[in-house]
């Protein structure tokens, strides 16, 4: 190892350019390529920041050992950086104007075959995950990994510069309601206890407030025991901010300026304004409350005209106080029965029972399934309150009002990927605001939060909530807000309750008897009657802010080690199982369900 003890590395693969035309290198990297002409071994060799060409003469005792290089070898070259003659120039390569003529060269070490060509997109994702430290080669996921220091560094930076403070909190820590399942951790030193990993630092930072802090960041770990989707994962990141005496406004202001410095400094593009919509805006024209709003195709509300139309799944979806309301899809008239049947089956797999589809015939009248029960001039007002012509179709959900929505925003949101109708250069930014504080959950026969229980009513509520006026609960809306881009929620927050008894009624109010609340929340309650300022924060979601500036559609793309769907890691193989003496010794013993899984998985295995 002369080369690593005697000479060291002066520049990374990637960064040469004309510039360093005549300088003598030294780059240590790895063999991408290597293409052997006999009396010339050139290789594309390869670091983090990317590829350069060196050119070796296996022929001259300094580089003879070219000719052993391999792929993915690490080799160390010292040479001289000359211009490409014309002609042999890559325009695809960021260092394409140059090669490396190599003096000398060493190989580090060896390397066995890969499983897979880093840059293949078609290898499956479980290999590429399995063998992620390879992966991670890759010239895609070196750009993300790189993009995502550069955000961490610019929000550290412009944090710090707007006088936040960096404070960590603690992994191991007690239940934070965020509304997922917890992931439990056994203490050894306290038989039949637990920790639970934090879902957010929520309560900590607010805590950091009454600790007088005023202004925290921090980017926090957080894990969250759910059902996985691509923009989703059980261990992520925020950027979790908080802040005292202030109001809505100020975390608007402070946000949207950070905002607009990511994606100046990393896209070069200056963000306008922030559009503001409220939740029920949201819902009612887009169906979600984090709508694309990269295009149209918004929804229509037909109540009114479907309002006595003798078709028995309209009539009572309006008498039990549910919506009918619809979309255009231009272009639609020619869609087929079966791509109805695919779109009523996307319909009901997002809560509706189905969809009624309308197109028009070319004598004037308009088909639908409901055309039995529905008079001919009711469809066609119907039709044409939708804004289809001709050419278009018509789609409708009658429903209560969030399955409705919910159906409507991804049979929008599908036709929209479909058709083509979205710009993808585009981002949209938009504030949504006017959250409702509560929602009845059917299941639990209870009222639930829609944030989290911290999240403070707007000023008109606090009476209601102090006297528990059951009757103002679905009115009331929060202090709270969502910052959303191209249908993904990218953060969210609210301003918080700062006084006791309001947050001692809101846990009332959520089912929690006064025993729960002391033995869950005791120690916040009592933090609350310190002297707490007015505060609130919000957090972004970390991996999605990268993900939208990377422009992929999988949070695994940003994210070093990822975890598959079912929340495991192909690489280490975790979870895994642990001894018998390592589960006594934390005073855990597995059911004999957790037994019988392992027994199947034997044989499965086996
Ligand atoms: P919330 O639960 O809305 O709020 O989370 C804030 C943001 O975190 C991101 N996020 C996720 N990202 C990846 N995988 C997940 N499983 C995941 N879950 C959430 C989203 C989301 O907008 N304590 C509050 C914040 C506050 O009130 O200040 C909180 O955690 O981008």
């Amino acid at each position: 190892m002369k080369f690593v003890k005697e000479l060291k590395r002066t520049e990374y693969c990637g960064n040469l350019n004309s510039k360093n035309v005549g300088q003598k290198v030294v780059l240590m990297g790895w063999v991408n390529t290597r293409r052997d002409h006999g009396s010339l071994v050139f290789i594309d060799m390869r670091d983090r920041e990317g590829l350069v060409q060196v050119v070796l003469d296996p022929n001259k005792a300094d580089t003879a050992t070219a000719k052993d290089f391999r792929s993915e070898y690490v080799v160390a070259i010292e040479g001289i950086v000359r211009a490409r003659p014309d002609g042999m120039k890559n325009a695809k390569l960021k260092t394409g104007e140059v090669e490396v003529e190599a003096t000398r060269c060493e190989i580090l070490n060896t390397a066995a075959t890969i499983p897979f060509q880093l840059d293949d997109q078609n290898v499956n994702e479980t290999l590429r995950l399995k063998y992620r430290y390879l992966d991670l080669r890759s010239e895609q996921l070196q750009k993300n990994i790189i993009l995502r220091h550069k955000v961490a560094q610019l929000v550290r930076n412009f944090l710090s510069t707007n006088n936040f403070l960096e404070v960590e909190t603690p992994i191991l820590f007690k239940s934070t309601p965020e509304g997922a399942r917890d992931y439990l951790v056994p203490s050894r030193v306290n038989p039949g206890n637990f920790y639970a990993l934090p879902q957010s630092p929520q309560i900590l930072k607010q805590l950091l407030m009454v600790g007088g802090y005023d202004r925290y960041f921090q980017i926090a770990r957080c894990f969250r025991d759910e059902d996985l989707r691509a923009d989703r994962q059980p261990e992520f990141s925020q950027i979790d901010i908080e802040m005292s005496f202030i109001d809505v406004e100020d975390i608007l202001d402070l946000n949207e300026r950070m905002l607009r410095h990511i994606w100046k400094e990393i896209k070069g593009i200056d963000v306008p304004k922030l559009q503001r919509m409220s939740y029920f805006e949201a819902m009612d024209r887009y169906g979600s409350d984090k709508p694309d709003t990269r295009f149209g195709m918004e929804i229509t509300d037909l109540s009114e005209q479907a309002m006595n139309s003798g078709f028995k799944v309209f009539d009572d979806a309006i008498a039990r106080g549910g919506i009918v309301r619809g979309i255009c899809v231009q272009g639609g008239g020619t869609f087929s029965r079966g791509q109805f049947d695919k779109l009523t089956d996307l319909a009901k797999k997002n809560g509706a029972k189905g969809i009624v589809w309308m197109k028009q015939e070319a004598d004037g009248t308009i088909a639908s399934p409901a055309s039995k029960f529905i008079s001919a001039d009711k469809l066609k007002l119907m039709f044409a309150k939708l804004g289809c012509t001709a050419a278009d179709c018509g789609i409708v959900v009658a429903d209560d009002y969030d399955p409705a929505c919910s159906a409507l925003s991804a049979l929008r949101l599908h036709l929209g990927r479909e058709l083509k109708l979205i710009d993808h250069s585009k981002y949209n930014f938009l504030w949504v605001v006017d959250f409702p504080l509560l929602e009845y959950s059917p299941d639990e026969k209870r009222w639930v939060s829609r944030h989290h229980p911290f999240t403070s009513p707007t000023d008109e509520f606090f009476e209601d909530m102090i006297a528990n006026n059951e009757k103002a609960y679905p009115k009331m809306l929060a202090k709270a807000y969502d910052l959303v881009c191209n249908g993904y929620e990218m953060g969210g927050g609210s301003i918080r309750i700062y006084r006791n008894e309001i947050q001692q009624a809101i846990f009332r109010l959520l089912g929690m008897t006064e025993e729960d609340t002391k033995k869950k929340f005791g120690f916040f309650l009592d933090a609350l009657k310190y002297g707490t300022p007015p505060h609130g924060g919000i957090a972004w979601g970390m991996d999605r802010l990268v993900m939208l500036l990377a422009e992929t559609d999988a949070i695994r793309d940003v994210i070093a080690f990822p975890k598959t769907a079912k929340a495991s890691c192909l690489m280490s193989d975790c979870p895994s199982q642990v001894s018998r003496d390592q589960l006594v010794e934390v005073g855990v013993r597995l059911s004999a369900q957790a037994e019988k899984a392992i027994e199947d998985n034997k044989s499965v295995h086996a």
